[in-house]
């Protein structure tokens, strides 16, 4: 793609303490009100605010016609008092009168319908005319407000892809052409690249070339990936416009966009590279009580996408959101839990949406800082004593969390195994899969860091591969000198299975990690819903659920589970070569939760790392640290006390108490305690409640 860095300098995001505050939408209120805002957000320890996010209409009214008066007394009230800024761009969603004098320019879905105006995003993420005039609009912003004094860090559109991250449309079509013939070179390439000798799609036009909008029956599964590939690049590209005219207009101010967690369509690893700083929206769903866990794992890729640096938690709910079909609101205290798990996790931020609760519109039933109520509503209250708590953690601002274990996420095995219809199975997905093995992982201890196929892998001491569709040789490579120098790596079903071109490997999976793993699958074998087979593991029965698969092994195999029922008794299931300083695990079925706290709770032993004797969900423990100084992070998610036994005894940064190696926490308690850097990572085991599995 067309698209360049300018160079590698990071840009430090101009704020002097842990960010707290939230969207801000001064433009839905009257000056009187901003008055108020500006009062109680100074009481609750607000530091900064993002704006102004949905405003391109407010601020340039008719084509070429701008108003910047109202934000520019906003902006300056807002700094007079001492709160940062993070200025939006503004091109989140386009003005009615550019829509309507391009209608090209909207977005088409999968079934040709033209998208239309009354929401947001209503673009086509490759229209010329929207990228001209969000180049125009962004170079109006840098140039008006690019020497603010209150300017922290641009904000560059909001969760590209939220609601467009694909567009089917006639330009798409264009744009998806050019990408390909970039890719392909000639119509030869991309003929042999489709396989198109398969249901007769040879193509002998690049016209003749669509979007994969609907057709009769399955569509060819290489079009469906490099779409996905392409719709991901439409978008960076869409960002890259903007983050240029910035680094021209405004050379040191740090730029992002702000993320949707781990967000299947777009490869947050390319978009991560362009920017600063990253920043996340992250909304676990209150109605669930255990979705701290998948936090932990969204956490772990912010982090892990900038190489371990800290990131800003921009966008999280007070309470209840108003987009799911029920809208569960939040104990109190669990606001807070979630936000130190956020800081926990790396952040160097607490953020809302937003910061007072809209009247009219579709967010009014979305939960605020300052709810209907105002000062009286528990949200207030609740956040002010959060936002005023966060003070005592500055200490922690740019510290680092330490992780001994890192999960891989690719995104184009996550698109392969996902867009596709004609697989052995639909029960087998990336997403629910990488999820069951962090979820394991955590539950037995550890915080994992997330990494990509081709790594770094430097300082782990183990590394999972829930599931790699697509391998090709420079991830085999990596992961095989990661484990000659002593790694311990672990990879899951249905891997190693195609090439970049979805391609089966010669000989089949698990491909170029065949010689690594020391197996060979002979059949995939998905199983029926509702049938189960088993795994004898050490004497423990393991129950599979929908995949399973007929592998056989070399000799230097170590078997350290084999079938135990079904067709496939007495085969392996799950099996570890030692190879060099390290060992090669391969787990070829899917497990449920205590099949695979089994299993990890061996594999993290073999690989001389520690594991929970007893797995507890809600008990979560996290270390940041400076070069001298460790910074555990101490979670209670749940409502009944849990107690951790600490290596070293230090002080509480919270409650200023000393502690020593024992904490005990009550309903969504939080401590964090200071002590000198252990030379190994803390490692935090809980001793309560009732020596139960809670896991
Ligand atoms: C985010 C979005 C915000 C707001 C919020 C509500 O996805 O960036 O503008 O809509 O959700 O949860």
């Amino acid at each position: 793609m067309a698209a360049s860095r300018d160079d590698d300098r990071i840009r430090p995001v101009r704020i002097d303490c842990l960010a707290f505050g939230g969207d801000y939408n001064p433009d839905q209120w009257s000056e009187e009100t901003w008055h108020e805002d500006i009062r109680l957000m100074k009481e609750a320890g607000v530091t900064m605010v993002s704006l102004p996010i949905f405003s391109w209409p407010q601020l340039e009214p008719e084509p070429g016609v701008y108003d910047w008066r109202w934000l520019d007394r906003i902006l300056d009230l807002l700094h007079d008092n001492g709160i940062r800024i993070d200025l939006a761009t503004a091109t989140a969603t386009p003005p009615s009168w550019l829509l309507r004098a391009h209608p090209e320019m909207a977005p088409w879905d999968a079934e040709g319908h033209r998208l239309e105006f009354g929401s947001r995003q209503t673009y086509c993420p490759s229209s010329p005319i929207w990228r001209e005039n969000v180049e125009r609009m962004t170079r109006a912003m840098a140039e008006r407000y690019g020497a603010h004094p209150g300017l922290a860090m641009w904000h560059i559109s909001n969760e590209y892809g939220d609601h467009t991250s694909r567009c089917w449309c006639p330009e798409s079509a264009k744009h998806f052409r050019r990408w390909l013939q970039d890719r392909y070179g000639d119509l030869d390439g991309l003929n042999e690249a489709w396989g198109v000798n398969v249901w007769g799609q040879r193509y002998t036009s690049w016209d003749h070339i669509e979007t994969p909008r609907k057709a009769p029956g399955p569509i060819n599964p290489t079009k469906l990936l490099d779409f996905e590939r392409f719709s991901s690049d439409a978008l960076l590209e869409l960002f890259q416009i903007e983050i240029d005219v910035l680094r021209e207009v405004t050379p040191d101010i740090a730029v992002t966009t702000n993320f949707m967690s781990m967000f299947r369509d777009l490869d947050y690893w390319d978009f991560a590279e362009r920017e600063d700083v990253v920043t996340d929206d992250a909304y676990p769903d209150p109605a669930d009580p255990t979705s701290h866990v998948g936090a932990a794992l969204n956490y772990g890729l912010m982090r892990s996408l900038k190489g371990g640096r800290p990131w800003l938690l921009l966008e999280s709910s007070v309470s209840a959101t108003s987009w799911r079909d029920v809208n569960v609101p939040k104990a109190p205290g669990k606001i807070r839990v979630e936000s130190l798990q956020a800081v926990a996790h790396g952040s160097d931020a607490v953020m809302f949406f937003q910061w007072r609760q809209a009247k009219y519109g579709q967010e009014k039933f979305h939960s605020s800082m300052l709810g209907h109520r105002g000062e009286r509503s528990r949200s207030f209250q609740e956040t002010k004593a959060l936002g005023n708590e966060l003070k005592r953690l500055e200490a922690v601002r740019g510290t680092r969390v330490r992780s001994r274990v890192a999960l891989v996420v690719d995104w184009d095995s996550w698109w392969g195994s996902s867009a596709v219809e004609s697989l052995p199975s639909q029960r087998l997905q990336w997403a629910q899969q990488a999820r069951a093995w962090h979820r394991a992982l955590y539950s037995l201890g550890h915080a994992v860091d997330t990494v990509r196929a081709t790594g770094p892998f430097d300082g782990y001491d183990l590394v999972v591969v829930p599931n790699l569709y697509i391998v090709e040789r420079p991830q085999a490579d990596a992961l095989c000198v990661f484990v000659e120098r002593g790694g311990n790596l672990v990879v899951g079903p249905f891997s190693g299975v195609v090439d970049a071109t979805e391609k089966v490997h010669d000989g089949g999976a698990p491909g170029p990690l065949r010689r690594l793993l020391g197996v060979e699958v002979d059949e995939q074998w998905p199983l029926a819903d509702g049938l189960a087979e088993r795994i004898d593991y050490a004497g423990r029965l393991l129950k599979v659920p929908h995949w399973a698969e007929w592998i056989e092994a070399d000799a230097d195999v170590e078997v350290r589970g084999r079938y135990a029922s079904g067709v496939l008794e007495g085969l392996p299931a799950i099996t570890r070569r030692p190879s060099g300083e390290g060992s090669a695990w391969y787990i070829s079925a899917k497990l449920e939760h205590d099949g695979l706290l089994t299993v990890f709770r061996d594999i993290l032993r073999c690989s001389g790392l520690p594991a929970r004797d007893e797995a507890c969900v809600d008990a979560e423990a996290v270390t940041r640290a400076d070069d001298n100084t460790d910074y555990t992070f101490l979670l209670n998610h749940g409502t009944e006390p849990v107690a951790f036994s600490l290596p070293a005894s230090g002080v509480d940064l919270l409650s200023g108490n000393e502690v020593a190696d024992r904490v005990e926490l009550g309903a969504f308690g939080v401590a964090v305690v200071v002590s000198p850097r252990a030379a190994s990572v803390p490692f935090i085991t809980v001793t309560t409640p009732s020596a139960k599995e809670r896991a």
